[in-house]
């Protein structure tokens, strides 16, 4: 199908623009405090495994969609499945990310608070009591959200590749310099072997499922993002490359992030499974207790810090923000602009009781997380792997046949998406229930 809409521009551009969605809060917030409630190195080992055998391959079913048709998520199942019910899943895919975006917006909103207060290293006395205020974050999470629209009018190849080719390597150099910092403060190497040394007692089905829950989150599975990207993605490129080279990217990001955070906590003998507000507790903690010695290193530090997990929450809630637009674009004629203010408006009017009250922003994350994203990723494998025409599929994984290892490839990536991938992701949605 052919598709002359605009694109992100290179293969560097287009990973790096994968890479930012993938690369956000699930790997700098999330990711940390996942590990510290999941006993430590087991839950990386299965994290990496469930990415490597079932995420990559479901990242490859949505990929499928977005490039074959060419178009937003609405858009791909009118063309692919005209008249059927799987236009719902085209729904699906598309209000979801709109209702992450709401709440994904107020934890932006915190990480920008906590970067301006990093400044001065004058931090709320603690975290609970400052999401639980209301003016702060409120204000916070408005300004984020606009900064976020703001990127994403200036279109595909202006807006969202220029800041993610210019953020992505910037956030990898500031995380490999706060891990190296944090590696090698006193007491940290209990921290290094909680992050690498195995203890396998500690594996039972939740963990497995946990681990496996993100790798979904980090990936940006099953809520359209992937879709979208992929329709702005050459009809040459490889998605083998696309998808390892943005998996690969986050696993490592992911990891460098545990490294930054987890030996700091071990060395100030802070609990490990802290929850939520591990990064936010913690490690203001660290910095403050670092620049009571040096101080202009513990302001340094502190700010490269929150800027990192700012620029990080960014990269993915532009996409977030991408997937509603593409459809208002596509296929209700708006103009960008327009379309990013009215998605601008329905995030203020969902977020801001997010970021008033705790119990409706956990909400939405549950319902996200445990029920949209797994329902819109298990429906995107069964699309792939029982609704569209094998020869097609075949087609798109393999560019016309003309990569020889996709070509390889194909069927065990067609088994993963139309056995394990289903079960797995069914055992992830009713262990959340159970
Ligand atoms: N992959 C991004 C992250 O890990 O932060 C974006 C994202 C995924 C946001 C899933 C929210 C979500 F529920």
């Amino acid at each position: 199908m052919a598709n002359s809409k605009e694109q992100f521009g290179s293969r560097f551009a287009a990973i790096a623009a994968l890479a930012g969605s993938a690369i956000g809060l699930g790997c700098i917030w999330r990711f940390p405090y996942m590990v510290g409630e999941n006993g430590g190195a087991v839950y990386i080992i299965i994290y990496v495994i469930a990415t490597l055998l079932l995420c990559i391959p479901i990242f490859f079913a949505e990929f499928i969609i977005g490039r074959r048709s060419g178009a937003n998520c609405l858009g791909a199942m009118r063309k692919l499945a005209p008249g059927t019910p799987w236009k719902w899943l085209g729904v699906l895919c598309t209000l979801t990310p709109m209702i992450i975006l709401c709440y994904y917006s107020v934890v932006g909103g915190w990480s920008i608070t906590y970067l301006l207060k990093s400044f001065n290293l004058g931090y709320p006395a603690s975290f609970a009591a400052f999401s639980a205020s209301t003016w702060a974050p409120l204000c916070a999470f408005v300004v984020y959200l606009g900064l976020t629209c703001l990127i994403v009018v200036g279109g595909i190849k202006k807006g969202i590749a220029a800041f993610t080719k210019v953020s992505i390597p910037l956030l990898f150099a500031l995380i490999v310099f706060l891990s190296v910092y944090s590696i090698t403060l006193k007491g940290s190497s209990a921290g290094v072997d909680y992050l690498f040394r195995p203890d396998w007692s500690k594996v039972d089905a939740h963990v497995v499922i946990n681990a496996l829950g993100q790798g979904f989150y980090s990936l940006s599975l099953g809520m359209g993002i992937i879709v979208t990207y992929a329709s702005y993605i050459s009809k040459k490129d490889d998605m083998v490359v696309a998808g390892l080279g943005t998996a690969g990217f986050t696993l490592f990001f992911a990891l460098l992030a545990g490294l930054a955070i987890m030996p700091a906590v071990f060395a100030a003998g802070i609990e490990p499974a802290s929850g939520p507000g591990l990064i936010f507790d913690s490690l203001p903690f660290i910095f403050t207790s670092l620049s009571s010695t040096y101080p202009v290193l513990g302001t340094v530090v502190a700010v490269l810090f929150f800027f990192s997990v700012s620029i990080a929450a960014l990269t993915s809630s532009i996409s977030l923000v991408e997937v509603p637009v593409a459809w208002l674009i596509e296929e209700k004629g708006f103009r960008r602009g327009r379309a990013v203010l009215l998605v601008f408006v329905i995030g203020l009017i969902g977020g801001v009781p997010c970021a008033l009250n705790t119990g409706i922003f956990q909400s939405f994350d549950l319902l996200c997380c445990n029920v949209l994203l797994p329902v819109g990723g298990l429906l995107c494998v069964l699309f792939v792997g029982w609704k569209m025409k094998r020869e097609d599929v075949w087609d798109e994984f393999t560019n016309g046949g003309s990569l020889k290892w996709n070509v390889r490839l194909f069927g065990f990536v067609r088994f993963v998406l139309s056995y394990l991938a289903p079960v797995a992701i069914l055992a992830v949605f009713v262990s959340n229930f159970i």
